[in-house]
């Protein structure tokens, strides 16, 4: 009897982590054919905005400004550019805080030559440390935004752009087209420039407000599908209960080709190492990987480490694999169930990215100014390491089914390749269960077949 039951719950617990794979695969194929619209960040975009602070004799004075509304994505090193049409025969005199990457053909003005001729500029932003009299709030940063969960103070950029040849009133201007955004690479799509109420200036100290004369806002958008079409990072796992450590799939980041693409990953032991990483490649921002069977630049590792009576305990390492990165401002996305029982993380910054939603699950975690916000370029200080303690729900927790390890995870805003589910590390006997996990195997068949039935 005994064992006429066990090899029913048995088989039921297979069919119903066959039922939960499927889940996870209709779940993983609607989210990779809507990439662009990400669902833990559904308002995230950068808004450019223009802002006309005074019309001169034949054009006008903007400051133009990116705000990157996105919670955990940000721009890094080497930095943003943005590039756009003008509408007529527009040029630009002069700039503050930003400058065009060409001046193009100015041939046919005597005297004063403009900053920049091109009928299509590409600004980029001026670095660090450029004399005062250049620059401008918000300036000079090397392109680099931070996101706007992590740092809001320096989520935004500005220059100023001094236009000639345009419209000099708001009835006359025509606004740009065809705005492109790169950071540095591709991923970001904008839309049309749209009139808006201009903007409102307050005094710094609160008593007079000023306005622009006009104000057109843009806003972009990111896709990881546009960005690039190989992930950059894979997750593995592993638990107390179990030996087995499940690595990143193989080849998710690319695979070792010694014999069409030497060198394109380079060897930890060799000799060469240090000339190797840095002698000059065609494009030094491409990543130059450590080798490894997954080949992914970055590598989010979650071990289940302790399990107490109320509580229990996980350890993330994250590991940069690129020797010509370091990662500034890194920040995680990560989807579990029990983060609405988060109960303390050691050595990251946390914030809940959904705290008012039916289900708070999905935490942001990133660095520690000054201790670890920076992941080191490949190699013995290339890692970084938190704990997270989790407090059980009695009527959720288990360490079944995977149950344990995280839905989802995201690196600087890139969604990070999971093994597949049927790998997970598994319990110990895990085929043994008495009747109540029966029952709950019936229902979870019966919960996923309905799921099923709605997404088809
Ligand atoms: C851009 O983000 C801001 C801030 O989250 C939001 O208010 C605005 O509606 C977004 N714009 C678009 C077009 O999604
Ligand atoms: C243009 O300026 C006039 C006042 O000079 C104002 O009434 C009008 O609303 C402005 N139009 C736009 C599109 O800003
Ligand atoms: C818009 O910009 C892109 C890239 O700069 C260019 O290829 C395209 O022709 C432009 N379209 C128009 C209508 O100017
Ligand atoms: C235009 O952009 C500014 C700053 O990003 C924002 O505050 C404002 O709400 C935007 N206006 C519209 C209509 O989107
Ligand atoms: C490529 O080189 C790496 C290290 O140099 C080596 O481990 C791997 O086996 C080689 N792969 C092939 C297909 O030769
Ligand atoms: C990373 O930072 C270290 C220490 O500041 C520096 O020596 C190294 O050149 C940097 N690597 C890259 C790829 O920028
Ligand atoms: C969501 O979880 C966070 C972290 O545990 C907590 O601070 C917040 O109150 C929770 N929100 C709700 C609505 O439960
Ligand atoms: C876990 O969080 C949920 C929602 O915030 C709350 O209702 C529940 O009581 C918490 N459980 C424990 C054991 O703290
Ligand atoms: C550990 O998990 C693996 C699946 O990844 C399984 O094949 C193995 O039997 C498990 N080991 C034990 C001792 O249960």
């Amino acid at each position: 009897m005994e064992f006429f039951f066990t090899s029913i719950a048995r088989s039921i617990t297979k069919l119903s982590s066959y039922a939960i794979l499927l889940v996870l695969l209709f779940s993983c194929s609607i989210f990779t054919s809507t990439e662009a619209y990400d669902s833990l960040d559904p308002e995230g975009n950068i808004t450019i905005k223009w802002d006309v602070m005074s019309w001169t004799p034949d054009g006008y004075v903007a400051v133009v400004t990116m705000f990157n509304f996105q919670q955990y994505r940000h721009i890094q090193a080497p930095g943003w550019s943005l590039g756009w049409t003008w509408a007529k025969k527009e040029v630009i005199w002069s700039m503050m805080g930003g400058q065009t990457t060409e001046q193009g053909d100015c041939s046919r003005y005597k005297g004063n030559t403009p900053h920049c001729c091109k009928k299509d500029p590409l600004v980029v932003d001026l670095l660090p440390g450029t004399p005062y009299n250049q620059q401008i709030a918000n300036c000079c940063k090397g392109g680099v935004i931070n996101s706007w969960v992590q740092d809001p103070a320096n989520a935004a950029s500005s220059f100023q752009v001094s236009v000639g040849g345009s419209g000099t009133t708001n009835k006359t201007v025509k606004l740009p087209k065809n705005f492109t955004l790169r950071a540095p690479g591709p991923g970001y799509t904008c839309g049309p420039a749209k009139i808006v109420k201009p903007t409102k200036f307050t005094t710094a100290d609160q008593r007079r407000v000023t306005q622009a004369l006009m104000t057109w806002n843009v806003t972009c958008t990111y896709s990881q599908f546009l960005a690039q079409k190989t992930p950059t990072c894979c997750v593995s796992l592993s638990s107390f209960y179990n030996d087995t450590i499940v690595s990143c799939p193989t080849c998710t980041c690319g695979c070792q080709n010694n014999l069409t693409h030497p060198g394109s990953c380079v060897d930890p032991n060799n000799p060469y190492l240090a000339s190797v990483v840095q002698s000059p490649g065609k494009n030094s921002y491409q990543p130059l990987v450590q080798c490894t069977s997954h080949m992914c630049p970055i590598r989010v590792h979650w071990h289940v480490k302790l399990n107490y009576k109320d509580y229990w305990r996980v350890k993330i390492t994250i590991t940069n694999f690129n020797y010509r990165m370091n990662y500034t401002q890194w920040n995680l996305v990560v989807q579990h169930p029990n983060f609405d029982n988060l109960t303390q993380i050691f050595s990251f910054n946390y914030k809940s990215l959904t705290p008012y939603a039916a289900i708070n699950d999905t935490a942001m975690l990133w660095g520690v100014k000054f201790y670890n916000d920076l992941l080191s370029q490949a190699g013995p200080l290339g890692n970084v390491q938190s704990e997270l303690l989790f407090r059980k729900d009695k009527a959720t927790f288990t360490f079944d089914k995977g149950w344990a390890f995280p839905r989802r995870i995201y690196f600087n805003g890139d969604n990070c390749v999971m093994p597949p589910p049927d790998a997970y590390p598994w319990l110990p006997n895990a085929s043994s269960r008495p009747i109540v996990s029966l029952l709950y195997s019936i229902l979870t068949i019966l919960a996923a077949s309905v799921i099923v039935l709605a997404y088809a």
